[in-house]
């Protein structure tokens, strides 16, 4: 699998239906089994969850809210100074409660009317195509989980701070979601694993982790730069990149280290003309076209 779908904890259902979550060792609720024991009631409950229903109630303890709102009020200066201005467009928008974990369900009631895209609930990993090819009908597919309280700023996996902070305010903002639509068009036009893997890696160094200059500083519009409160700060510190597609298809990557290299936009306007131009047309020939692109200046 790519990228980020290699972070998700594997999720497997017994013969007997007991849900298991398989965090690794090193995982920080590892050895809490209170924790164990609510990951896995969690992904149950996405399990069980039947399409075309409302996403079902999450319990949370006071220690996961209080996560919650750790991780919120640290972002909260550091989207002012480090976020576009798309971005925080949408975040006021959106309106999201700072002070406790939101369930999915009221996280849709804010962001239906402003853009059409809904949250539905995900045990852990999506199928690649499944989780792409929904943006295409403004459906966004959600873990519910939070990371452990014993390390609120940190997470070895996408939580629903990642999920809700960082996609959920973009989400907000149509320019952002025509974006994500096109971008899960584009997951279902091409045929090959090659070129969906290509369109992947364009969605990784623009959606997830892509910056802009705005008035000349360096912005984050990416929800996994958004969403985490260690790697925005390294955003000064990477090699910053023109945007061009040819290379960010091919970009190789390490997921479990702060991204080194950064495709950067003129502008939120050239990620939408060259992103999103690209999520428009993009078919297996060109993927082609631009892989021999890159062969040849190599
Ligand atoms: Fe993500």
């Amino acid at each position: 699998m790519f990228e980020e779908a290699q972070l998700y904890a594997p999720v497997t259902r017994s013969e007997g239906g007991d849900v298991t979550v398989h965090l690794s060792d090193g995982h920080p609720g590892a050895v809490d089994p209170e924790y164990r024991a609510r990951r896995n009631a969690l992904a149950a409950l996405a399990m069980e969850w039947q399409p075309g229903t409302p996403p079902p109630a999450a319990t949370y303890t006071e220690a996961e809210h209080e996560v919650w709102q750790i991780v919120c009020g640290e972002l909260h200066g550091l989207h002012e100074r480090l976020a576009c201005a798309v971005y925080l467009d949408g975040k006021q928008r959106l309106g999201l409660p700072e002070s406790r974990i939101p369930q999915l369900v009221e996280v849709n009631d804010l962001l239906l009317p402003l853009t059409g895209f809904r949250y539905v609930p995900a045990a852990g990993l999506v199928p690649l195509l499944e989780f792409y090819g929904s943006l295409a009908d403004g459906v966004f597919h959600s873990t519910q989980y939070v990371r452990h309280h014993s390390v609120p700023l940190y997470t070895p996996e996408p939580d629903i701070l990642h999920e809700v902070v960082g996609h959920g305010n973009c989400l907000a903002h149509d320019r952002f979601a025509r974006l994500y639509r096109l971008a899960g068009a584009a997951a279902r036009r091409v045929q090959t694993t090659e070129a969906l893997e290509f369109v992947s890696k364009v969605f990784w160094f623009s959606l997830e982790f892509g910056v802009v200059r705005e008035r000349g500083e360096v912005r984050c519009y990416g929800a996994g730069l958004l969403s985490s409160f260690g790697e925005i700060q390294q955003v000064a510190r990477a090699d910053l990149r023109p945007l061009t597609i040819a290379r960010m298809g091919v970009q190789t990557y390490d997921i479990t280290h702060y991204q080194p290299i950064l495709f950067c936009g003129d502008g939120f306007d050239q990620v939408e003309d060259v992103v999103g131009g690209f999520f428009a047309d993009v078919d297996d020939d060109q993927v082609q076209r631009l892989l021999r692109e890159v062969t040849a200046r190599a």
